[in-house]
Protein backbone atom coordinates (compact mmCIF):
# COMPACT_ATOMS: atom_id res chain seq x y z
CA UNK A 1 0.00 0.00 0.00
CA UNK A 2 1.47 3.13 -0.92
CA UNK A 3 0.88 5.78 1.68
CA UNK A 4 -0.48 9.01 -0.02
CA UNK A 5 -0.07 11.78 2.36
CA UNK A 6 3.74 10.79 2.19
CA UNK A 7 4.08 10.24 -1.19
CA UNK A 8 1.95 13.69 -1.74
CA UNK A 9 4.01 16.17 -3.78
CA UNK A 10 4.36 19.54 -2.67
CA UNK A 11 1.56 21.60 -2.55
CA UNK A 12 1.20 23.95 -6.01
CA UNK A 13 -2.05 25.68 -7.10
CA UNK A 14 -4.45 24.34 -9.47
CA UNK A 15 -5.21 25.48 -13.14
CA UNK A 16 -6.07 28.09 -14.22
CA UNK A 17 -4.23 29.95 -11.30
CA UNK A 18 -1.08 27.56 -12.32
CA UNK A 19 0.05 27.56 -16.13
CA UNK A 20 3.47 25.62 -16.23
CA UNK A 21 3.56 26.88 -19.59
CA UNK A 22 4.50 30.35 -18.71
CA UNK A 23 7.92 29.63 -17.42
CA UNK A 24 8.26 27.78 -21.14
CA UNK A 25 7.35 31.05 -22.97
CA UNK A 26 10.69 31.92 -24.08
CA UNK A 27 14.30 30.80 -24.68
CA UNK A 28 15.50 33.06 -22.11
CA UNK A 29 13.42 31.48 -19.41
CA UNK A 30 13.69 28.26 -20.77
CA UNK A 31 17.38 28.81 -19.97
CA UNK A 32 16.69 30.48 -16.49
CA UNK A 33 14.88 27.63 -15.20
CA UNK A 34 16.78 24.66 -16.87
CA UNK A 35 17.68 21.73 -13.67
CA UNK A 36 20.66 20.41 -15.52
CA UNK A 37 23.34 21.40 -18.30
CA UNK A 38 25.93 19.85 -20.08
CA UNK A 39 28.60 21.26 -20.31
CA UNK A 40 32.00 19.77 -21.96
CA UNK A 41 34.56 19.33 -18.22
CA UNK A 42 31.97 16.43 -17.43
CA UNK A 43 33.16 14.91 -20.79
CA UNK A 44 35.42 11.75 -21.27
CA UNK A 45 36.65 10.86 -24.69
CA UNK A 46 37.63 6.70 -25.42
CA UNK A 47 40.72 6.73 -27.75
CA UNK A 48 41.67 3.27 -28.83
CA UNK A 49 45.68 3.25 -29.41
CA UNK A 50 48.07 1.57 -31.50
CA UNK A 51 51.84 1.14 -31.91
CA UNK A 52 53.45 2.49 -34.73
CA UNK A 53 53.30 6.44 -36.04
CA UNK A 54 51.28 8.09 -38.42
CA UNK A 55 48.47 5.21 -38.11
CA UNK A 56 44.82 5.75 -38.28
CA UNK A 57 42.22 2.88 -38.84
CA UNK A 58 38.86 4.20 -38.78
CA UNK A 59 36.44 1.99 -37.73
CA UNK A 60 33.31 1.13 -39.29
CA UNK A 61 31.42 0.11 -36.19
CA UNK A 62 32.12 3.25 -34.65
CA UNK A 63 31.83 5.88 -37.29
CA UNK A 64 34.00 8.94 -36.56
CA UNK A 65 36.51 7.19 -34.14
CA UNK A 66 39.48 5.10 -35.52
CA UNK A 67 42.53 3.29 -33.64
CA UNK A 68 45.44 5.75 -33.68
CA UNK A 69 49.05 5.76 -32.73
CA UNK A 70 50.53 7.41 -30.04
CA UNK A 71 51.42 10.61 -32.29
CA UNK A 72 47.95 10.78 -33.43
CA UNK A 73 45.98 9.99 -30.29
CA UNK A 74 48.19 12.94 -28.69
CA UNK A 75 46.61 15.39 -31.55
CA UNK A 76 43.44 13.77 -30.31
CA UNK A 77 43.52 14.44 -27.09
CA UNK A 78 44.81 18.09 -27.88
CA UNK A 79 42.13 18.62 -29.58
CA UNK A 80 39.77 17.90 -27.57
CA UNK A 81 41.28 19.52 -24.83
CA UNK A 82 41.05 22.96 -27.19
CA UNK A 83 37.52 22.60 -26.82
CA UNK A 84 36.47 22.13 -23.19
CA UNK A 85 37.54 18.25 -23.06
CA UNK A 86 39.44 17.63 -19.76
CA UNK A 87 40.05 14.02 -19.91
CA UNK A 88 40.81 10.97 -22.68
CA UNK A 89 40.23 7.35 -22.05
CA UNK A 90 42.62 5.20 -23.57
CA UNK A 91 41.78 1.72 -24.47
CA UNK A 92 44.86 -0.18 -26.14
CA UNK A 93 44.53 -2.78 -29.09
CA UNK A 94 47.09 -5.39 -30.01
CA UNK A 95 47.55 -8.31 -31.75
CA UNK A 96 50.53 -9.10 -29.48
CA UNK A 97 48.20 -11.93 -27.40
CA UNK A 98 48.90 -14.28 -24.79
CA UNK A 99 47.28 -16.76 -22.31
CA UNK A 100 49.08 -14.45 -19.47
CA UNK A 101 48.17 -11.42 -21.08
CA UNK A 102 51.82 -10.24 -20.94
CA UNK A 103 50.91 -6.82 -23.62
CA UNK A 104 48.77 -5.72 -20.57
CA UNK A 105 51.64 -4.45 -18.60
CA UNK A 106 54.71 -4.14 -21.33
CA UNK A 107 56.29 -0.80 -20.51
CA UNK A 108 56.85 -0.25 -24.66
CA UNK A 109 53.03 -0.95 -25.39
CA UNK A 110 50.24 1.34 -27.28
CA UNK A 111 48.81 2.37 -24.06
CA UNK A 112 51.77 3.10 -22.17
CA UNK A 113 53.43 4.90 -25.49
CA UNK A 114 50.04 7.06 -25.84
CA UNK A 115 50.15 8.08 -22.03
CA UNK A 116 53.52 9.20 -22.53
CA UNK A 117 52.88 11.27 -25.78
CA UNK A 118 49.55 12.77 -24.84
CA UNK A 119 51.22 13.92 -21.87
CA UNK A 120 54.02 15.54 -24.07
CA UNK A 121 51.75 17.52 -26.04
CA UNK A 122 49.23 18.05 -23.66
CA UNK A 123 50.61 18.16 -19.82
CA UNK A 124 46.89 19.16 -18.79
CA UNK A 125 44.87 16.51 -20.18
CA UNK A 126 43.96 14.19 -17.45
CA UNK A 127 44.93 10.87 -18.97
CA UNK A 128 42.54 7.75 -17.70
CA UNK A 129 43.17 4.21 -18.87
CA UNK A 130 41.11 1.45 -18.88
CA UNK A 131 42.55 -1.48 -17.25
CA UNK A 132 41.58 -4.99 -18.54
CA UNK A 133 43.19 -7.95 -19.79
CA UNK A 134 40.41 -8.51 -22.57
CA UNK A 135 42.46 -7.21 -25.62
CA UNK A 136 45.96 -8.97 -24.02
CA UNK A 137 44.36 -12.68 -23.18
CA UNK A 138 44.61 -15.43 -26.69
CA UNK A 139 41.13 -16.08 -25.53
CA UNK A 140 39.74 -12.60 -25.01
CA UNK A 141 38.19 -13.14 -21.45
CA UNK A 142 39.01 -9.92 -19.01
CA UNK A 143 41.13 -12.73 -16.76
CA UNK A 144 43.39 -15.14 -16.96
CA UNK A 145 41.96 -19.16 -17.07
CA UNK A 146 43.10 -21.79 -14.97
CA UNK A 147 41.22 -25.00 -15.94
CA UNK A 148 39.31 -23.03 -18.25
CA UNK A 149 37.70 -20.97 -16.47
CA UNK A 150 38.71 -17.06 -15.62
CA UNK A 151 40.34 -17.24 -12.54
CA UNK A 152 40.00 -14.49 -9.91
CA UNK A 153 43.23 -14.05 -8.01
CA UNK A 154 45.45 -15.01 -10.14
CA UNK A 155 44.16 -12.24 -12.85
CA UNK A 156 44.14 -9.86 -10.06
CA UNK A 157 48.19 -9.59 -9.96
CA UNK A 158 48.68 -9.31 -13.39
CA UNK A 159 45.76 -6.67 -13.75
CA UNK A 160 47.50 -4.99 -10.52
CA UNK A 161 50.16 -4.97 -12.54
CA UNK A 162 48.90 -2.95 -15.53
CA UNK A 163 47.59 -0.60 -14.02
CA UNK A 164 51.14 0.01 -12.21
CA UNK A 165 52.54 -0.01 -15.98
CA UNK A 166 50.07 3.31 -16.87
CA UNK A 167 51.34 4.97 -13.53
CA UNK A 168 54.57 4.59 -14.44
CA UNK A 169 53.85 5.48 -18.02
CA UNK A 170 52.57 8.74 -16.45
CA UNK A 171 48.68 7.89 -16.09
CA UNK A 172 46.44 10.26 -13.87
CA UNK A 173 43.75 7.55 -13.28
CA UNK A 174 43.53 4.48 -13.90
CA UNK A 175 39.98 2.59 -14.53
CA UNK A 176 39.64 -1.12 -13.73
CA UNK A 177 37.10 -2.73 -16.08
CA UNK A 178 38.00 -6.20 -15.54
CA UNK A 179 35.12 -6.69 -13.32
CA UNK A 180 37.57 -9.37 -11.04
CA UNK A 181 36.83 -9.31 -7.16
CA UNK A 182 38.80 -7.08 -4.89
CA UNK A 183 40.42 -5.61 -7.98
CA UNK A 184 40.33 -1.98 -6.39
CA UNK A 185 42.29 -3.24 -3.63
CA UNK A 186 44.89 -5.16 -5.44
CA UNK A 187 45.39 -2.15 -7.91
CA UNK A 188 45.31 0.46 -4.96
CA UNK A 189 48.21 -1.51 -2.83
CA UNK A 190 49.85 -2.06 -6.15
CA UNK A 191 50.50 1.75 -6.88
CA UNK A 192 50.88 2.69 -3.42
CA UNK A 193 53.87 0.54 -2.76
CA UNK A 194 55.49 2.20 -6.53
CA UNK A 195 55.21 5.46 -5.32
CA UNK A 196 51.80 6.20 -7.05
CA UNK A 197 50.13 7.17 -4.21
CA UNK A 198 48.63 10.07 -6.37
CA UNK A 199 47.10 8.12 -9.19
CA UNK A 200 43.67 8.13 -8.78
CA UNK A 201 40.78 4.89 -9.07
CA UNK A 202 37.92 4.95 -11.52
CA UNK A 203 36.44 2.03 -10.70
CA UNK A 204 33.92 0.67 -13.49
CA UNK A 205 32.07 -0.53 -10.33
CA UNK A 206 28.51 -1.35 -11.91
CA UNK A 207 29.95 -3.25 -15.40
CA UNK A 208 26.74 -4.89 -16.80
CA UNK A 209 26.87 -8.05 -19.05
CA UNK A 210 25.61 -5.67 -21.81
CA UNK A 211 24.61 -6.67 -25.44
CA UNK A 212 25.76 -2.65 -26.22
CA UNK A 213 29.09 -3.58 -26.14
CA UNK A 214 29.24 -4.94 -29.39
CA UNK A 215 31.22 -2.27 -31.53
CA UNK A 216 33.35 -1.59 -28.88
CA UNK A 217 34.39 -5.35 -28.86
CA UNK A 218 35.20 -4.98 -32.86
CA UNK A 219 37.48 -2.17 -32.47
CA UNK A 220 39.55 -3.25 -29.61
CA UNK A 221 39.57 -6.85 -31.13
CA UNK A 222 38.23 -7.83 -27.88
CA UNK A 223 35.41 -10.13 -28.14
CA UNK A 224 35.69 -13.67 -26.11
CA UNK A 225 36.67 -16.24 -28.41
CA UNK A 226 34.38 -19.05 -26.50
CA UNK A 227 31.36 -17.92 -24.06
CA UNK A 228 30.33 -14.88 -22.51
CA UNK A 229 31.47 -12.63 -19.87
CA UNK A 230 28.10 -12.98 -17.37
CA UNK A 231 30.83 -14.96 -15.04
CA UNK A 232 32.36 -12.01 -14.24
CA UNK A 233 29.60 -8.91 -15.31
CA UNK A 234 26.79 -7.79 -13.42
CA UNK A 235 23.55 -9.41 -14.45
CA UNK A 236 21.19 -6.55 -16.13
CA UNK A 237 18.21 -7.30 -13.86
CA UNK A 238 20.17 -6.49 -10.96
CA UNK A 239 20.13 -3.13 -9.20
CA UNK A 240 20.91 -4.53 -5.26
CA UNK A 241 24.11 -6.15 -6.52
CA UNK A 242 25.15 -3.33 -8.08
CA UNK A 243 25.36 -1.02 -4.71
CA UNK A 244 26.99 -3.89 -3.15
CA UNK A 245 29.29 -3.73 -5.52
CA UNK A 246 29.81 -0.02 -5.22
CA UNK A 247 29.82 -0.34 -1.23
CA UNK A 248 33.26 -3.04 -1.95
CA UNK A 249 35.14 -0.73 -4.27
CA UNK A 250 34.43 2.33 -2.00
CA UNK A 251 36.09 0.38 0.60
CA UNK A 252 38.73 -0.93 -1.23
CA UNK A 253 39.62 2.96 -2.08
CA UNK A 254 38.14 3.67 -5.29
CA UNK A 255 38.18 7.58 -5.93
CA UNK A 256 35.38 7.33 -8.46
CA UNK A 257 32.60 4.94 -9.26
CA UNK A 258 31.32 4.09 -13.09
CA UNK A 259 27.80 2.55 -14.01
CA UNK A 260 28.43 0.74 -17.66
CA UNK A 261 26.82 1.34 -19.87
CA UNK A 262 24.89 4.11 -19.04
CA UNK A 263 21.35 5.35 -21.00
CA UNK A 264 19.67 1.92 -20.14
CA UNK A 265 20.71 2.34 -16.60
CA UNK A 266 19.49 5.19 -15.36
CA UNK A 267 18.05 3.93 -12.51
CA UNK A 268 21.10 2.21 -11.43
CA UNK A 269 23.17 6.07 -12.05
CA UNK A 270 20.17 7.49 -9.71
CA UNK A 271 20.29 4.32 -7.39
CA UNK A 272 24.40 4.82 -6.39
CA UNK A 273 23.99 8.70 -6.55
CA UNK A 274 21.28 8.40 -3.79
CA UNK A 275 23.69 5.84 -1.86
CA UNK A 276 27.43 7.04 -1.97
CA UNK A 277 29.21 10.13 -2.24
CA UNK A 278 32.53 9.64 -4.49
CA UNK A 279 31.74 11.17 -7.54
CA UNK A 280 29.45 9.30 -10.03
CA UNK A 281 30.64 8.47 -13.74
CA UNK A 282 28.74 7.09 -16.33
CA UNK A 283 29.99 5.39 -19.79
CA UNK A 284 27.61 5.90 -22.42
CA UNK A 285 28.74 2.83 -24.67
CA UNK A 286 29.32 2.44 -28.22
CA UNK A 287 26.20 0.87 -28.80
CA UNK A 288 24.43 3.81 -27.40
CA UNK A 289 26.42 5.83 -29.96
CA UNK A 290 26.24 3.36 -33.01
CA UNK A 291 22.50 3.33 -32.08
CA UNK A 292 22.16 6.64 -32.49
CA UNK A 293 24.51 7.10 -35.73
CA UNK A 294 22.59 4.36 -37.11
CA UNK A 295 19.13 6.04 -36.99
CA UNK A 296 20.61 9.30 -37.90
CA UNK A 297 22.24 7.88 -41.18
CA UNK A 298 18.66 6.59 -42.10
CA UNK A 299 17.49 9.39 -41.64
CA UNK A 300 14.79 8.37 -38.67
CA UNK A 301 16.45 11.16 -35.98
CA UNK A 302 18.21 14.45 -35.85
CA UNK A 303 21.51 13.02 -34.66
CA UNK A 304 23.12 16.01 -32.35
CA UNK A 305 19.54 16.42 -30.67
CA UNK A 306 19.01 13.11 -29.53
CA UNK A 307 22.88 12.81 -28.45
CA UNK A 308 22.32 16.37 -26.41
CA UNK A 309 18.99 14.74 -25.36
CA UNK A 310 20.59 11.32 -24.46
CA UNK A 311 23.48 12.92 -22.32
CA UNK A 312 21.30 15.33 -20.33
CA UNK A 313 19.19 12.14 -18.94
CA UNK A 314 22.15 10.68 -18.39
CA UNK A 315 23.60 13.50 -16.30
CA UNK A 316 20.01 14.58 -14.90
CA UNK A 317 20.04 10.78 -13.60
CA UNK A 318 22.96 11.74 -11.22
CA UNK A 319 25.84 11.30 -13.38
CA UNK A 320 28.63 13.45 -12.92
CA UNK A 321 31.22 12.29 -15.78
CA UNK A 322 30.10 11.30 -19.02
CA UNK A 323 32.55 8.92 -21.15
CA UNK A 324 31.23 9.41 -23.72
CA UNK A 325 32.35 8.63 -28.08
CA UNK A 326 30.46 12.45 -28.82
CA UNK A 327 32.78 14.21 -26.75
CA UNK A 328 34.71 16.20 -28.91
CA UNK A 329 32.22 16.32 -31.66
CA UNK A 330 29.58 17.99 -29.14
CA UNK A 331 31.54 19.90 -26.93
CA UNK A 332 32.07 23.15 -29.26
CA UNK A 333 28.15 23.05 -29.55
CA UNK A 334 27.71 23.47 -25.74
C1 LIG B 1 36.94 -4.04 -21.44
C2 LIG B 1 35.92 -3.03 -21.79
C3 LIG B 1 34.77 -3.15 -22.58
C4 LIG B 1 34.23 -1.87 -22.70
C5 LIG B 1 35.04 -1.02 -21.94
N1 LIG B 1 36.07 -1.76 -21.38
C6 LIG B 1 34.19 -4.30 -23.30
C7 LIG B 1 33.72 -5.49 -22.58
O1 LIG B 1 33.62 -5.54 -21.36
O2 LIG B 1 33.49 -6.47 -23.30
C8 LIG B 1 33.03 -1.48 -23.50
C9 LIG B 1 32.96 -0.04 -23.92
C10 LIG B 1 31.99 0.27 -24.98
O3 LIG B 1 31.18 -0.57 -25.44
O4 LIG B 1 32.01 1.42 -25.43
N2 LIG B 1 36.55 -5.08 -20.62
Amino acid sequence: MIDRAAAAPPAVAPFPQARPRRLRASATLRRMVRETRLTPDRFVLPLFVVEGAGVTQPLDSLPGHARLSADLAAQAARQAYAVGVPAVLLFGVTDRKDESASGAHDPGGAVQTAIAAIKDAEPDVVVVTDVCLCAYTDHGHCGILVDGEVANDVSLEVIARAAVSHADAGADVVAPSDMMDGRVGAIRSALDAEGHEGVSIMSYAAKYASAFYSPFRDAAGSAPAFGDRRGYQLDPGNVREALRECALDVGEGADVLMVKPALPYLDVIRAVRERFELPLAAYSVSGEYAMLKAAAAAGDVDERAAALESLTAIRRAGADIVVTYWAKELAPWL
